[in-house]
């Protein structure tokens, strides 16, 4: 079948009816299930969430999902962020990431934090010194931050809390 091979790549919003497909991309992505489960479960407790896809046809190849954070003025988390591994290495995950980025810049979010490889996340824009006031149980080396809007994170430290469904970093 050719579709896939000559078929470009779109990049929209999920659909709610795909959620279980979302979660195939991550577990093939990743191997495990811990980050295949994260989406549904931030989606179901109705955080505020930018959940993107790359998709050829019908065919779903990369999935993205943004989520709100508290502590931070319009503050979002980036992850998990997975490509299918037949896809991965061909800008798929570059682009969908960039293209959540604007539809976040449009809606209003002014930053947003990755735990996450910096080779891969620099290139993107994302920097370890903006993410260095948060405090955070996964602070380090992996821990980005980018401003969405210039100046946003400036003189900026606190106490960010994630959906619960990301582990201790709730403290509820
Ligand atoms: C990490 C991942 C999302 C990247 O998406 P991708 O579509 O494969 O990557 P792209 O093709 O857009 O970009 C790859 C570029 O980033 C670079 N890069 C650096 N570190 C990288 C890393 N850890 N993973 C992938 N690419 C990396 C590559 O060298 C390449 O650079 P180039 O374009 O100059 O050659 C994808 O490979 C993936 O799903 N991996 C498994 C799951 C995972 O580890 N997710 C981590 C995010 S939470």
């Amino acid at each position: 079948m050719s579709f896939s091979a000559t078929g470009e790549t779109q990049f929209r919003e999920t659909t709610p009816g795909e959620l279980a497909l979302i979660e195939t991309i991550h577990a093939s992505a990743f191997g495990r299930e811990e980050e295949a489960r994260l989406p549904q479960a931030i989606i179901e407790a109705g955080h505020d969430v930018i959940s993107v896809v790359a998709a050829q046809g019908d065919y779903l190849i990369a999935h993205a999902l943004f989520s709100a954070l508290e502590g931070a003025e319009r503050a979002l988390a980036l992850g998990p962020v997975a490509v299918v591994p037949d896809h991965q290495g061909e800008g798929a995950g570059t682009r969908l990431v960039r293209y959540g980025l604007d539809l976040a810049r449009e809606r209003g979010w002014r930053s947003v934090f990755v735990l996450g490889d910096p080779a891969f996340y620099k290139r993107l824009g994302f920097r370890r010194d903006l993410a260095l006031g948060a405090v955070v149980p996964w602070a380090g080396p992996s821990f980005q931050a980018l401003e969405l809007v210039p100046g946003s994170l400036a003189g900026w430290s606190g106490l960010l809390r994630y959906p619960a469904a990301f582990g201790q970093g709730d403290a509820d």
